[in-house]
């Protein structure tokens, strides 16, 4: 194929392809109008061609910087506007995946252990398929079909329901009986055969094709034109509750039946089984027969069949600890490698890539994939021009498994990590005892300060609609904002905004409306936005929780700086906050940049304390650290901190002053003493069972 294109491949520097890709998309977006829905093409279908392509090959080298009206994402000439927002009524959750059968007896382990079953005590689970779709919750309320919305971030998701209700196996009316409200979750997918002709169907219209089955199932379902929708022949299958006034189920089977009598079709073939054995059987026996089944899954999932013990097992983070995704091995393919290309992350990390001649792996073309690290590259001694083995596992990065060595070019060189970062010529250090290069840009970096800005603004972090990759690309080179605190000051270049290219007064106000709405901000997903190394949601919650205020925080992380110090100690004992992540949290606050960026965000912004879940407000543990010391014989540990942590309480690992409980179980240790020592408040097992209710 070739590329009629200005400039190669290396010579684009980041704003330009940011630049250009916005540009071409808004190009495409303009034809694809005049196409689809003006019939008056202005273009030629070869030249329609080349833009999309050119775009493709900027998008592929530089994927973070894809601008929001990525038209990869749209769907035909979809219009711009967005779908209006529905938050669920029970959130909608993912799963932990599991990949080996190893995997799958711990997981039943840690159930047991959870649970404290003796190993005689049968452990029931349901196993079902994990169809590859886009998952939807529906409400029925008096029975009738009142809402649809997709999962979205878990907690907020896009109302869908004049397109769902286009859907044939989504019945409009609930069979009777039924409670007044129910919600039903579950997968909204396209066979592969349905898949097959869509795209032969799109690509004789000159419609680039769908990628796989999945992304043509969201894609249409994410049409705001919902004949559209209704033109796909999209099914769905049920596979659970989401809120629901009144249930008799004491069992997944009886929610199964359930679903099935209200009218809607189950995920097939599902089976009960009594014992891990027979969930290993059931996935290697489904693993072997995906290919037989009318659509994509991408492994199976395994959920424990008592509801009451479902209930006492809860969640972890987003996932139950009650079910478990146990995925099929990822698909693999050969392609050769043209070159290694270095990616600079938000962190100042040099990644090299491979860039590899397209190839199709587990039905997605792939032409790239992460080479991770230095070691990592000279330990499966891949060279520019060798003819590599890639796998994909689900949404997971491409990976390059081994080289074929008899297919190795004679002039192949081993490949060496350059000692300068590619985007701003600093110099790039690895120190000692790390895998990972660096580059010491910091702030100067554009990779940095633009990724930075980029997770700062993301949905998890500050989530400011509006000012996505392409915006921030944009301001940031037209220094309106350098650091995150500009964000909050960019109210006072609202002319400026105003009479941007492609902007005006609307979209400025738009923006710092957006902007506004967020100068209020949870403690947590302040910490979040920080992009601090290896603090990830959860940590920033497990942080949030114990210093409570963001004052606080600032000042115990500066005094913690001192290995040994109490406040180093106080940090560590946080229940999964170790040495090294710690040392990361502590350097963030040594470095000086860093501080003066906090100080200046905490001028512009209200940083709300730590509130803890609702339901720990009147418990008297709410907000309360506690430790744990000998065994409990009415509950597991795991069991018991994750009842103190869902009634608001910290669970730490070692007693200090500030530690407010010492649940003493049986065969105490030192820690007993350290209780006494520190005179903090000592509960007995009954105690404790009484506090939590369940004396
Ligand atoms: S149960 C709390 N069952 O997989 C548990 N999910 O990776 C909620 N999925 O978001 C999910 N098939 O979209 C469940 N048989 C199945 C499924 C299934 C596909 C999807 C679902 C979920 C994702 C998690």
């Amino acid at each position: 194929m070739t590329r009629k294109s200005a400039k190669s491949k290396s010579e684009t520097t980041p704003i330009e392809a940011a630049a250009e890709m916005a540009a071409l998309a808004k190009s495409i977006a303009h034809h694809d109008l005049l196409y689809h829905q003006k019939d008056a093409p202005e273009i030629s279908d070869a030249e329609y061609d080349e833009l999309r392509r050119r775009y493709l090959m900027l998008r592929d080298q530089f994927p973070h910087l894809a601008p929001q009206n990525d038209p990869e994402q749209r769907v035909g000439a979809a219009p711009a506007a967005g779908f209006s927002k529905v938050r669920h009524a029970a959130p909608m959750l993912s799963l932990s995946n599991g990949f080996t059968d190893e995997d799958i007896t711990d997981f039943a382990d840690r159930i047991r252990r959870f649970l404290q079953l003796s190993p005689t005590v049968g452990l029931e689970f349901m196993a079902e398929p994990k169809i590859d779709g886009l998952s939807a919750s529906l409400r029925y309320e008096d029975g009738k079909l009142v809402q649809a919305a997709t999962r979205g971030d878990g907690t907020v998701g896009e109302n869908i329901t004049a397109n769902a209700k286009t859907i044939k196996s989504i019945p409009h009316q609930l069979v009777k009986p039924y409670p007044s409200i129910v919600e039903i979750r579950g997968e909204i997918y396209l066979t592969r055969d349905d898949f097959i002709k869509l795209n032969a169907q799109r690509e004789r219209a000159g419609e680039p094709p769908f990628a796989n089955p999945r992304n043509a199932a969201a894609g249409s379902v994410r049409q705001l034109d919902q004949a559209i929708t209704a033109s796909r022949p999209l099914g769905f299958f049920a596979y659970a509750f989401g809120e629901i006034s009144k249930d008799n189920c004491k069992t997944q089977v009886d929610i199964r039946q359930q679903i099935k009598r209200w009218g809607f079709t189950l995920n097939e073939p599902a089976k009960l089984c009594e014992n891990t054995e027979n969930l290993l059987a059931y996935y290697h026996k489904l693993a072997a027969e995906r290919h037989k089944l009318p659509f994509d899954i991408d492994g199976v999932v395994y959920k424990l069949n008592r509801l009451d013990w479902q209930e006492r097992l809860g969640f972890i983070s987003r996932a139950p600890r009650w079910a478990i995704a146990h995925k099929f091995a990822a698909e693999q393919a050969e392609t050769k490698l043209h070159k290694i290309n270095i990616q600079v992350g938000r962190t100042g990390t040099l990644t090299p890539v491979a860039e590899l001649e397209p190839v199709t792996v587990g039905g997605v073309v792939v032409s790239r994939a992460t080479l991770h690290n230095e070691d990592e590259i000279e330990r499966k001694d891949i060279r520019a021009g060798d003819v590599v083995l890639i796998q994909r596992a689900g949404d997971v990065i491409p990976q390059v498994i081994g080289v074929d060595l008899k297919q190795r070019p004679k002039n192949a060189r081993p490949f060496k990590m350059p000692n300068h970062c590619p985007e701003c010529g600093s110099l790039a250090v690895r120190e000692e005892g790390m895998v990972a290069w660096r580059c010491t840009g910091g702030l100067i970096c554009p990779a940095q300060a633009i990724e930075r800005l980029r997770h700062f603004t993301s949905r998890l972090a500050f989530n400011i609609e509006g000012l996505g990759d392409q915006r921030i690309q944009e301001l940031w080179q037209d220094k309106l904002i350098k650091t995150p605190g500009d964000i909050f000051r960019l109210h006072r270049h609202r002319k400026a905004l105003e009479t941007r290219e492609g902007w005006g007064e609307k979209s400025a106000t738009k923006l710092l409306d957006a902007i506004e709405a967020r100068r209020t901000i949870p403690l947590d997903r302040f910490i979040y936005a920080l992009g601090i190394l290896q603090v990830g949601e959860a940590t920033a919650k497990l942080l949030a929780r114990h210093y409570l205020k963001f004052s606080h925080w600032r000042s115990a992380m500066v005094a913690a700086l001192k290995e040994g110090s109490e406040n180093w100690q106080d940090l560590i004992s946080i229940g999964q906050i170790g040495p090294l992540v710690a040392r990361d949290i502590v350097d963030f606050f040594a470095e000086k940049h860093n501080l003066q960026v906090l100080d200046d965000l905490d001028d512009e912004l209200t940083i709300q304390n730590y509130e803890p879940p609702a339901a720990g407000n009147k418990s008297p543990l709410n907000g309360k650290t506690i430790v744990f010391t000998g065994s409990l014989t009415a509950m597991s540990r795991p069991e018991a901190k994750a009842k103190a942590e869902s009634l608001g309480a910290n669970v730490a690992g070692s007693v200090s002053k500030k530690t407010d409980f010492v649940v003493i179980g049986e065969d105490a240790g030192s820690k007993a003493a350290k209780a006494k020592e520190f005179g903090v408040r000592e509960l007995s097992e009954a105690e404790w069972l009484k506090i939590i209710g369940e004396e």
